[in-house]
């Protein structure tokens, strides 16, 4: 994705002073958009809250206005109104001008298939941390009746003349998306679909929440099979967006790195208790209170750590990124195995020029061989520490690996640039603003 470098893209960061203060989390950016997409399933209006102001919410929000969605959003109480009574087919170019933006249109198939009996689904955006491979998606589509075609250069035409019906489906590998994908596509298909190897990651359980305040029919087993009962019309929904404990755990590595002391309002404890071992292990501290969770390091060493990403329940890789710099400031030697993509560790080289220590092996350095074994990706790091970092110029290569050359910069001794840093809007709502609540020198 490309990145505008003009003035108001660089963040001036004066680094090496501790973060310390109070910020708060909304809804969790990887349920938020995908809970918009789902009020295309209902003729009404659907009321999401607890809605973040970030880049993701804007781009769905105006690919549903392209279809006669009317959204409106009011940013300040994080409220989001739609009404999907109307809804056509927008046209093949206005669509376009989108592609590239964001990997939600693809999730646009199955409420638009079911509206319209067509859909068409611009090339995807998103950030660029591996191949992302759309085949899951367009292979459930397809077990699901419609017919996918590929023939446009710029994106995928469905259409399902005589509807959706429910199929048996199992994923090759638990993908968020597709199991989102499939979910969206079936609750009004007709007959039953089981979705087994699926993903049960949060964000997804609360969208299955969501669809069944609209009348949907799902049940999950403990061996991560959905059951899916179609069901003939659904109902706009009220709902409160659970928090986002990406940005959560990001603030958390920010106050771990740089010796701060950050209170994340709005962050609860079940969705993070991976999180909150490791932090814990590393040796930071966290204390949990009815509204938040507070976040410090308590001063000493911090300790190395042997960790691998996975699927839920396992320690998410949106956590990596943002935790990589603060264990290149721990003492002694950290390993970390990135089991979900291919090509997470771009971020690391801005770091080592920054003076850390951290080693690329396409080995699998974990308990487990997973999918990148005896492939050519270097998807395992081993991060030596403490080292101290000296602050350059960066440019921002991914939403998560942005945030952490943001921690970067802000642990770092002296001046740095950032820049690229609007990618950052994307995902994380006001974060020049939570900065200066925590003391941040940036300009
Ligand atoms: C979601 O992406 C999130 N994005 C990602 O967050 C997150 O990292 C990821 O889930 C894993 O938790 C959103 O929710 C918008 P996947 P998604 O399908 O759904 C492979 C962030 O920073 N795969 O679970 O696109 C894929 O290449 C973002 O907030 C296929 O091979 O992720 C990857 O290796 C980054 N074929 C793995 O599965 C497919 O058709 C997991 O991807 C689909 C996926």
């Amino acid at each position: 994705m490309g990145t505008a470098d003009s003035k108001k893209d660089v963040l001036h960061v004066e680094g090496g002073k501790p973060l310390s203060g109070t910020i708060k989390v909304r809804g969790a950016k990887n349920l938020v958009s995908k809970a918009m997409v789902a009020a295309l399933l209902a003729p009404g209006t659907s009321v999401l809250k607890n809605v973040p102001e970030i880049r993701d919410v804007s781009v769905v929000s105006d690919l549903l206005r392209l279809h006669g969605v009317d959204v409106n959003f009011d940013g300040e109480n994080g409220i989001v109104a739609i009404d999907a009574t109307k809804v056509y087919l927008a046209d093949v170019a206005d669509v376009d001008t989108l592609s590239g933006s964001s990997r939600i249109p693809i999730l646009f198939s199955g409420p638009l298939v079911h509206r319209l009996g067509e859909a068409f689904i611009p090339s995807l955006g998103g950030c660029n941390i591996g191949g992302r491979p759309i085949d899951f998606h367009l292979e459930t589509l397809r077990k699901l009746g419609a017919k996918v075609d590929k023939e446009h250069t710029d994106g995928v035409h469905i259409t399902a003349p005589d509807g959706l019906k429910g199929a048996k489906i199992h994923l090759p590998y638990p993908s968020v998306g597709a199991t989102e994908q499939t979910l969206l596509a079936a609750v009004l298909a007709d007959g039953r679909t089981e979705l087994s190897g699926a993903a049960t990651e949060p964000e997804i359980m609360d969208l299955v929440a969501i669809l069944q305040k609209m009348g949907a029919i799902i049940s999950v087993d403990v061996d991560r099979t959905f059951r899916i009962e179609g069901v003939k019309e659904l109902k706009g929904y009220t709902h409160t967006a659970l928090p986002d404990r990406i940005e959560a755990a990001s603030w958390a590595s920010a106050a771990l790195a740089t010796r701060g002391d950050i209170f994340v309002k709005g962050a609860t404890q079940p969705d993070m208790t991976t999180f909150l071992n490791v932090f814990r292990k590393i040796g930071g501290e966290f204390d949990i209170r009815d509204n938040g969770i507070r976040f410090w390091h308590p001063g000493g060493d911090l300790h190395p750590i042997a960790l691998e990403t996975d699927v839920h329940p396992g320690f998410m890789t949106d956590w990596q990124q943002p935790l990589v710099v603060a264990l290149t400031q721990a003492n002694g030697l950290s390993t970390m195995h990135e089991t979900v993509y291919e090509n997470r560790f771009g971020f690391t080289e801005p770091l080592i020029e920054m003076g850390a220590t951290v080693q690329l092996y396409r080995e699998c350095l974990g308990a487990l061989p997973c999918r990148f074994q005896q492939r050519n990706f270097k998807h395992s790091a081993v991060i030596f520490g403490p080292t101290p970092l000296t602050g350059r110029d960066i440019e921002v290569p991914d939403l998560r690996g942005g945030f952490s050359h943001l921690i970067a910069a802000l642990t770092a001794n002296g001046p740095s640039n950032v820049h690229g840093i609007s990618l950052i809007d994307r995902g994380y709502a006001d974060f020049r603003g939570k900065l200066f609540a925590l003391g941040a020198k940036i300009g």
